[in-house]
């Protein structure tokens, strides 16, 4: 999603911002640009695609600017070409917005008829005319910005610098996260603290309907949109230590592929005492022996996390589980028991606007609510009544990877906590199912170890039109998660379905050209996944098997390829199965040649729906 940047610094500004929008690439984004003052006049450069781009052009500039706002764009509202890339400008300011502003048709009809010309296709070209409009009224910049906020609908992160004003930055929240920096003599203002990590560790976040006037020295926020101060806490951010690094590595995805066995084991050390083989008691939780019934409402990959999690709960502590994609929950006003009821919301970023409306509308209906969330200082980490922490770190590559399977190991543990708490698992239960999680960063070591056959897999691949991905119980989110990965990584077609509904549809697009992923550890699923695979090869698609040595041992069909991993206890194997389906993606597209870390069209945080 879109990345804000804007400094009120001491020194040449430039630098910092395109160091800052360096550090918001992970995000998504596909135009960039800035705005600074020269000789005391607004300025602004901007170019499509890659900051490098934005780079070249500025090389020919030497800039002196101490105050600038920077973006990086995620084409919304028209085309991603230079036209349409922030900052938009008029003779008396430059904004940049992450996020949508709804009624920009009517406000952008209002304009032109009183004469403003819009020279781009994006719904943020309508602040620059209302706050100008305000301006050559005769109305100061602070009664603009309140005659003008209040008119935005939507979700909006806003930063606006002025003409003529080098000592002013304005900022505003309503949805997408602002977080104000606090330097020496310097101010700062980003979507998220990693921007402003080389900066300042010193940070408060903007509330939602907040906004704030920042000179070199301060910063005065108001809230609801209006002219009542409020001060918002400072705090010392745990990210800025996070140094934005890919080491050796030609990706972060790769690194983050490869950072696993240590993330989750982090995840579930938090959770398990491997030396009790107990669960731990987590301060100010849940009662989960008051609980019935488990809502999860998420989006992509954190959605497949609870398709995993739907058995783990159901089984092991024998909660009635339902589960949404968050975009649909949202609008179906689905009735809520306040009793016994729990809505659980996964999510990395802890910023994606349709979990986040779930997590709102679930509180506002008075049901408990938790989130399972990677970044702690998220606004769902902020707005949840329970946070089960994540703990993956920060994850740089748009594909979710480590966070997915930290994700499903903080959720095994939640249940088996549930269970525990219910009764429904005994105490040698519980302490064989912590041991053998503490048993899933060897069993993730040597599944990277597969990596050269997984390689060889991928090069089937490439040619291949579309690619189908099955599995049954625990496997089948694993395939969705699998099928995933490849579209997003790669831009092949890929399909992941529970494979006893091969018959039922997909199984017409099976030809000799069909590669068909099937994940199939040999576990209770095991036999009848095999008979759909039959299935498969009656029709001459091309079957990769991935499975352990005894399911190995046991298929009776002809496959490509088959991928051998160690026997693990089931409640693992999903994360372990996950590992390959990552790198299967990740090969697949560096033979491809597509940009790993940041594939074309995705956000890392998607704070718009
Ligand atoms: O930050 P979240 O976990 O809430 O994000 C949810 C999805 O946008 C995310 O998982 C997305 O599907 C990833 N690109 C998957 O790799």
């Amino acid at each position: 999603m879109c990345g804000i940047i804007g400094i009120l610094a001491k020194r040449p500004v430039v630098p910092l911002l395109m160091d800052a929008l360096k550090r918001l690439e992970y995000r998504g984004y596909d135009s960039a640009g800035i705005a600074t003052f020269e000789k005391g006049h607004l300025v602004r450069f901007r170019a499509e695609g890659k900051l490098v781009h934005l780079e070249e052009k500025l090389n020919n500039y030497s800039l002196d600017g101490k105050t600038g706002i920077g973006h990086t764009r995620w084409a919304t509202h028209g085309a991603p070409i230079e036209r349409n890339a922030h900052p938009h400008m008029s003779k008396q300011l430059a904004v940049v917005h992450n996020g949508i502003i709804e009624n920009f048709a009517e406000l952008r009809a209002e304009l032109k008829k009183k004469g403003y010309v819009f020279n781009t296709d994006t719904d943020t070209e309508v602040v620059v005319h209302l706050v100008t409009d305000a301006l050559v009224k005769g109305k100061t910049l602070i009664e603009a910005m309140q005659d003008s906020l209040p008119r935005l609908q939507g979700a909006f992160a806003l930063a606006l610098i002025f003409e003529g004003q080098e000592d002013l930055l304005i900022a505003a929240r309503q949805g997408p996260p602002l977080v104000i920096g606090y330097g020496k003599g310097e101010m700062y203002i980003g979507s998220d603290a990693i921007a402003l990590a080389p900066f300042t560790d010193r940070i408060s976040y903007l509330e939602d309907g907040d906004w704030a006037v920042l000179t070199h020295k301060s910063a005065t926020i108001y809230y609801s949109m209006g002219s009542k101060q409020v001060k918002r806490e400072q705090t010392k951010s745990s990210r800025s230590a996070f140094l934005v690094s890919k080491g050796d590595h030609r990706y972060f995805m790769y690194k983050e592929i490869l950072e696993q066995p240590e993330v989750v084991f982090h995840t579930l050390a938090h959770y398990l005492d491997f030396a009790s083989g107990k669960v731990r008691l987590q301060k100010d939780s849940i009662d989960w022996s008051s609980v019935s019934c488990l809502v999860f409402a998420c989006c992509g990959t954190a959605y497949y996390s609870t398709l995993v999690a739907k058995y783990w709960f159901e089984n092991l502590a024998g909660l009635s589980v339902s589960n949404d994609v968050a975009s649909e929950f949202r609008y179906r006003d689905p009735p809520l028991s306040v009793y016994q009821t729990l809505a659980l919301f996964v999510s990395q970023s802890g910023e994606t606007a349709d979990t986040l409306a779930c997590l709102r509308y679930c509180k506002r209906k008075g049901v408990q609510s938790g989130v399972v969330v990677n970044v702690s200082e998220s606004t769902m980490a902020r707005e949840a009544n329970i946070v089960f922490p994540i703990l993956a770190g920060p994850e740089i590559g748009v594909a979710s990877t480590k966070a997915f399977t930290s994700q499903l190991a903080a959720l095994a543990s939640l249940a088996l906590m549930a269970g525990k708490a219910r009764g429904t698992i005994s105490k040698k239960q519980e302490r064989s199912f912590v041991m053998a999680l503490a048993e899933t960063p060897r069993y993730i070591n040597q599944a990277l170890k597969l990596e050269p056959s997984i390689e060889a897999v991928s090069r089937e691949l490439i040619a291949a039109k579309s690619v189908l991905y099955l599995g049954r119980g625990t496997s089948y989110p694993i395939a969705l998660e699998g099928a995933l990965k490849l579209k997003e990584l790669s831009y092949l077609h890929a399909e992941g379905y529970a494979a006893g509904e091969l018959k039922h549809g997909p199984i017409a697009l099976i030809d000799e050209t069909m590669p068909v992923i099937v994940v199939a550890p040999y576990d209770r699923w095991f036999e009848k996944t095999v008979s759909n695979t039959q299935e498969v090869a009656a029709r001459g698609g091309r079957i990769i098997f991935i499975t352990d040595k005894k399911g190995a041992a046991a298929i009776s069909v002809k496959t490509l390829a088959t991928i051998v991993i160690s026997e693990v206890p089931e409640i693992i194997a999903p994360i372990v199965y996950t590992i390959c389906v990552q790198l299967i993606a990740y090969h697949t597209a560096v033979l491809l040649g597509t940009d790993v870390d940041q594939p074309r069209n995705l956000a890392k945080s998607v704070t718009v729906e």
